[in-house]
């Protein structure tokens, strides 16, 4: 996609570039800014390179251990040390679920219960939207239809949102009592846009009054969002969580490497003084889905595996957790498309028939998704990131390149995965577990492979990438993983740090 910039770039600074080289500048995350950034570095160093070749941009970039990317202010001074030594170790693990669905699921796929799950789905984020101080009551869409000349506020589900040729929108809401099509006209433009966010299935309030044939005017639409989430109580110290997803163990593209250097930074056995530092606070690491690469996911799957059966992909997984420090708590969840669980959202934790080796180690704790989580006080919402493919192909605007603008929609929505019927899954459950009623400090997702992270209101959206390369399926879609970064997070300032390994 940057190869053209790349070169431009190169031939206006008397530099040439080979094949490979160009191939991994083009998959950075911000190619031009690496690049820019390699020249610099390359021009200081006085080195008369006329050939750019990738080993050395890997000698003059070096990859590993180094913090590249700082998303929030650098803290103060680092003490120095001649020894690694935890300063967590002896620290009790303090974590509470809140949430969890494993073992609470009991759809049974019929249709009166998914009429419960929409029923749940609708009531939940009804009381939501009542929390908001600029909805004072609604009318239900029956009692609407009766009111003329007086203004109205709905709530319902969207049955369907339909563009005009003339670019008026038209949504079909529906609530327990009767259905209404909603008229958003074009000339409002600000309330175009919002009307063109309007996710299928999600649940919205509507102001606005009746027009004629039952045709509902739209003058306003409201989506639950959040309050600013205010900090609630911090850790006391300085404790560290790691947020890592998307491992894929069994893969051929499993990036092996990588991941020892994980390994040995939390063993604080690498990384320059500050990392060390990072280390000696490292309590918890969480993996956010798509532990292993699986089987059978898709047609040719068998050629890109390195492990061809479902257990031991989850034994290597095990094994090279296992390396990590035992007083470091290991907090799991699956992912649908690749782990062993069943497509459809929520997923309870990877069954112990398939992954007994993880369910041995005494620091692993194995959680559904999505899960919420309170570790010492901070309150995580953990949730593998399935719908991300639904949400990023319905909303304009939103790409795979920051996955953490799509959990912005979602958290606005108040709902992980508000579309049925499409690529996402959803199990008839009686109560509809994917509505965020808890707003909280951290959302922690994987699935796209690629980093990202906002803060929102005070909620910490973070995306944690992967341990995995480039795959065939990413490269038709034109996806650019960023393998190998790890979000980190101090639970006594909520500030967030990315290591890249
Ligand atoms: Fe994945």
């Amino acid at each position: 996609m940057y190869k053209k910039e790349i070169i431009e770039i190169l031939l206006n600074s008397g530099l040439e570039i080979t094949p490979n080289a160009l191939e991994y500048l083009s998959y950075q995350k911000d190619p031009i800014n690496f690049l820019t950034d390699f020249i610099e570095k390359l021009n200081k160093m006085d080195k008369n390179q006329v050939f750019i070749t990738l080993d050395l941009i890997k000698q003059i970039i070096s990859e590993k251990n180094e913090i590249d990317i700082k998303y929030e202010d650098k803290e103060t001074e680092v003490p120095k040390k001649t020894h690694f030594e935890s300063e967590v170790k002896n620290i009790k693990a303090d974590i509470g679920i809140l949430r969890d669905p494993t073992g609470r699921l009991y759809g049974k796929g019929q249709v009166e219960d998914f009429r419960d799950l929409f029923r749940s789905r609708y009531k939940k984020i009804y009381l939501l939207l009542m929390e908001r101080t600029d909805i004072k009551g609604s009318t239900s869409i029956l009692e609407a239809k009766k009111l003329k000349d007086k203004e109205i506020t709905i709530i319902g589900i969207i049955q369907e949102k339909r563009e005009t040729n003339s670019k008026n929108i038209y949504l079909e809401i529906e609530d327990f009592s009767d259905n209404i099509s909603v008229l958003v006209p074009n000339k409002e433009k600000e309330l175009i846009s919002k009307a063109l966010k309007v996710l299928p299935d999600e649940v919205i309030c509507v102001k606005g009054n009746m027009w004629k044939n039952d045709i509902f005017m739209a003058n306003e639409i409201i989506f639950p969002d959040i309050p600013r989430r205010n900090h609630n109580k911090l850790a006391e110290f300085p404790i560290n969580v790691a947020l890592i997803s998307d491992t894929h163990f069994g893969s051929k593209q499993f990036l092996e490497e990588k991941f020892r250097n994980f390994i040995d930074w939390t063993n604080g056995r690498s990384g320059n003084e500050e990392q060390k530092e990072m280390a000696s606070h490292l309590k918890y690491i969480i993996i956010a889905g798509d532990i292993v690469d699986g089987i059978g996911v898709y047609p040719s799957q068998r050629d890109d595996l390195e492990l061809t059966d479902i257990k031991s992909q989850y034994e290597i997984a095990a094994n090279f957790l296992k390396q990590i420090p035992e007083y470091i708590k290991i907090i799991i969840i699956p992912g649908g498309a690749h782990d062993a669980i069943r497509k459809a959202l929520p997923h309870p934790a990877i069954p112990k028939k398939y992954a007994m080796d993880l369910y041995d180690l005494q620091n692993v704790i194995m959680l559904g998704n999505p899960t919420l989580l309170e570790i010492h006080g901070i309150q995580f919402l953990v949730y593998h990131g399935d719908s991300f493919d639904d949400i990023i192909s319905s909303i304009p605007g939103l790409n795979y390149e920051h996955p953490e603008k799509a959990m912005q929609e979602l958290l606005i929505a108040r709902h992980l995965a508000p579309i049925y019927g499409q690529k996402t899954g959803l199990s008839p459950e009686i109560e509809d577990w994917l509505v965020i009623d808890e707003i909280p400090n951290v959302i922690h997702c994987g699935h796209v492979h690629i980093n990202g992270y906002k803060d929102y209101k005070g909620v910490k959206l973070i995306n944690s990438g992967c341990f995995q390369s480039l795959t065939s399926f990413q490269k038709e879609k034109g996806i650019r993983p960023t393998p190998g970064m790890v979000p980190i997070i101090n639970l006594q300032t909520l500030k967030v740090k990315l290591l890249t390994f």
